[in-house]
């Protein structure tokens, strides 16, 4: 079996005593009802899961001292009420943390019905509340939450704010669809930017916004949710055709009957519902939604694993908690509660001032979050934070932890509101305030320590001799201002300085005489524009192939270079007229502005439909395709390299693919269509095996792009 994403369950509440029993019971319960309710509660999911699994561990060993009053065993812990009776019991899903559970639960299904099943759905496992939606004669007539599971709270006033529940079906059937109603990312951010906005407390995350918002009446706002169906049923007053195929079709065509009545379901994402044939082939499947789960723009919290085919879930059938024919995969939490301690303040290479969030440290997702994202001042303001309060924070794979909002009903009074800087914390200068990224007045000269050496560093310029300290040197000496007074540099004037002798002179002097011939796109990374690093000054580079190209582009003819949008676009735009002082100082100082080997784009033909080339219209944006060894390859370069590519960084070996007309990455995919492996490569090998992806030693490489080498030094 395919191995399955590393989820455990955390350990369950060591419950020592009767009284110990009785509080944990008291704060589940307190925490089910709050959850339920309003979608505020004092645990994180985490907490609540350790504590429901600590007093269940309890009472399975001393079952004659069960509390009525236990969450253990009830569709939402017991909480919840509502006066709609549901005509079939809205359930809850047994949850599985490993793969191993995961087979022995398939087995067991198997085992209960006798036979193999056929097909497997394997689907998002939304993170929002479950309601059920009556459709009369094609249209939306009632909501209704989940409650106990037996009778849910009529909330019909939500209809017009939840996205993808359709007013009307595009036929006019009666059923009840059952789905999750969450808030995207987006629509958590409208709903705490309109809530703060008006006075009111922002949500702590997502899940809580839709619960919140699901049972809020007569708000001075109205906020957006989304409705994802995950479940079809026959009403009393559905038509017998309708009622039998509900009952007799598999799960998935149920699910393309509700698409197609016009519901949204997940199967427009990119964590689709899909049918597998066998049980083996459910962790494959997983894995790739768990893997896409931190770029999802909604939250998900496991996967559901269904039985397809009608009559092995009517034979499963349910017991009084959960069916027997589903099983949600849950997936480690994504989100914690912390302490925020304090805000702070950092001057990017560009002057902008950044705040970054301090916390007590937490673990989330196995690894220890101690700082997190705020984008903006604006953004502290909107989401009301303040120093001392408890936060929910988010992190989730790769992506940066963000703070999602503080919980506020969780305030002491204490909390002391975020001190923001009046003068900028590099320089002491002035802030430009103007925009919601608040930049220091001078702007990346606040930082020409930094913007200088980062010019200078080995993938830039590749000035040796010329580290951070005497950066500091010449800045401090007052000889350098910004990066081209590097050029302008004397002899004399070097030997002023401490521990500058003839010969460091002299080296210092050739290795900024060769940082002049340098190609354009290390030039240009040298420049520090906002949104560009190595490989897409690369790219930038070899599209335009000179300095005069590229500041003659306008946003348009920027977004011909693959990975560049229009905001991208105009950002570069921007900052490019910003520098326009510095690069005329650059070129005439000497300093190369042309790509090797690269040839200018054809100019737009005067009618606007494209250039000369013979391209039709619309395809004016297109990259031409690459010539050399590698046109169209997508090399990703692993170990050490060796032999005649010995020396070359990976920077410069992601030069050389590039100059031989491939493509570069860092990572393997399908996509992928050639290893280089050095010594010591292992995953990215390994995976390319699995792929079938061509896999080359260093020396069989170096033999392919023998005529792209760069001049051994
Ligand atoms: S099927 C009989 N499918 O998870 C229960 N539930 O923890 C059938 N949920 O109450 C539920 N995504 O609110 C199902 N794709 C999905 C789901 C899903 C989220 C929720 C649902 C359920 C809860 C159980």
């Amino acid at each position: 079996m395919t191995t399955s994403p590393a989820v455990s369950a955390a350990p369950a509440a060591v419950i020592a005593d009767a009284a110990a029993y009785a509080e944990a019971v008291a704060t589940a319960s307190r925490a089910a009802a709050a959850y339920y309710a309003t979608g505020e509660s004092a645990l994180d999911d985490d907490a609540y899961d350790r504590l429901a699994r600590g007093i269940a561990a309890w009472e399975a060993a001393h079952p004659e001292e069960v509390a009525a009053d236990s969450p253990t065993g009830k569709v939402a812990g017991g909480a919840a009420v509502g006066d709609v009776p549901h005509t079939v019991p809205m359930l809850s899903l047994d949850n599985v943390f490993s793969a191993e559970q995961l087979t022995a639960w398939t087995a067991s299904l198997e085992r209960r019905i006798g036979r193999t099943v056929a097909a497997w759905s394997v689907e998002p496992k939304l993170d929002g509340l479950a309601v059920a939606a009556r459709y009369e004669d094609g249209r939306l007539t009632r909501l209704i939450t989940r409650g106990d599971g037996t009778a849910g709270e009529d909330v019909s006033h939500a209809v017009g704010t939840v996205i993808g529940l359709p007013d009307a079906l595009a036929e006019p059937v009666t059923l009840e669809i059952r789905g999750e109603v969450l808030m995207t990312q987006e629509q958590f951010e409208q709903a705490n930017a309109a809530r703060t906005a008006h006075g009111a407390a922002p949500f702590a995350n997502p899940r809580n916004g839709a619960a919140g918002t699901l049972r809020a009446r007569d708000r001075a706002y109205r906020v957006e949710m989304t409705f994802f169906g995950y479940g079809a049923l026959a009403l009393p007053g559905t038509a017998p055709g309708l009622a039998a195929r509900l009952a007799e079709l598999p799960h998935s065509a149920v699910m393309a009957e509700v698409v197609r009545l016009g519901v949204h379901t997940a199967a427009t994402t990119e964590v689709a519902p899909r049918v597998v044939a066998a049980a083996e082939d459910v962790p494959a499947r997983i894995e790739e939604i768990a893997a896409a789960r931190p770029g999802l723009p909604f939250g998900i919290d496991g996967i559901v694993v269904k039985a397809d085919p009608a009559a092995d879930r009517a034979e499963a059938g349910s017991g009084s908690r959960a069916p027997r024919w589903a099983v949600a995969y849950k997936l480690p939490a994504v989100e914690k509660v912390t302490t925020l301690l304090g805000v702070e303040w950092n001057v990017g290479r560009t002057g902008v001032i950044a705040p970054r969030a301090v916390l007590e440290p937490v673990e989330i997702d196995g690894s220890t979050v101690t700082y997190a994202t705020l984008h903006n001042p604006a953004d502290i303001t909107r989401r009301d934070l303040r120093i001392g309060d408890r936060v929910m924070v988010h992190k989730s794979g790769d992506i940066i932890p963000r703070v999602e909002a503080p919980v506020a009903h969780l305030r002491t009074g204490a909390e002391r509101a975020v001190e923001f800087p009046s003068v900028c914390p590099q320089c002491g200068s002035g802030i430009d305030t103007s925009e919601q990224r608040w930049r220091c007045e001078r702007g990346r000269d606040c930082r020409v320590v930094a913007s200088v050496s980062y010019a200078a560093g080995r993938d830039q310029l590749d000035i040796e001799g010329l580290g951070t300290t005497r950066v500091v040197q010449l800045v401090d000496a007052g000889l350098v201002s910004d990066l081209a007074d590097l050029f302008l540099l004397t002899r004399e004037q070097l030997l002023t300085l401490d521990r500058m002798g003839g010969t460091s002179t002299d080296n210092l002097l050739a290795a900024i005489e060769g940082a002049k011939g340098r190609p354009l796109s290390r030039v240009f990374c040298a420049l520090g524009v906002r949104g560009t690093g190595r490989s897409m000054s690369r790219r930038i580079a070899r599209h335009f192939a000179d300095m005069e190209h590229i500041r003659a582009a306008d946003a348009e003819a920027l977004q011909g270079v693959e990975g560049i949008g229009a905001e991208k676009a105009r950002t570069v735009v921007a900052e490019l007229a910003g520098l326009a002082p510095l690069i005329d100082r650059l070129v005439a100082a000497g300093v190369n502005m042309t790509e090797p080997g690269a040839t200018p784009p054809a100019p737009p033909a005067a009618d606007g439909t494209g250039g000369t080339d013979g391209g039709g219209p619309g395809e004016e944006a297109r990259e031409p395709a690459a010539a050399g060894p590698l046109a169209g390859a997508a090399v990703v370069v692993t170990g050490a390299m060796t032999g005649a590519l010995e020396k070359l960084s990976r920077n410069q070996m992601n030069e050389l693919v590039e100059r031989a007309g491939g493509r570069s990455s860092s990572s393997v995919s399908k996509r992928t269509t050639l290893l280089v492996a050095g010594e010591g490569a292992g995953s990215k090998r390994e995976k390319a095996a699995q792929l079938g992806i061509r896999i080359v030693t260093p020396d069989e490489f170096a033999a392919t792009v023998a005529d792209f080498l760069p001049p051994a030094s």
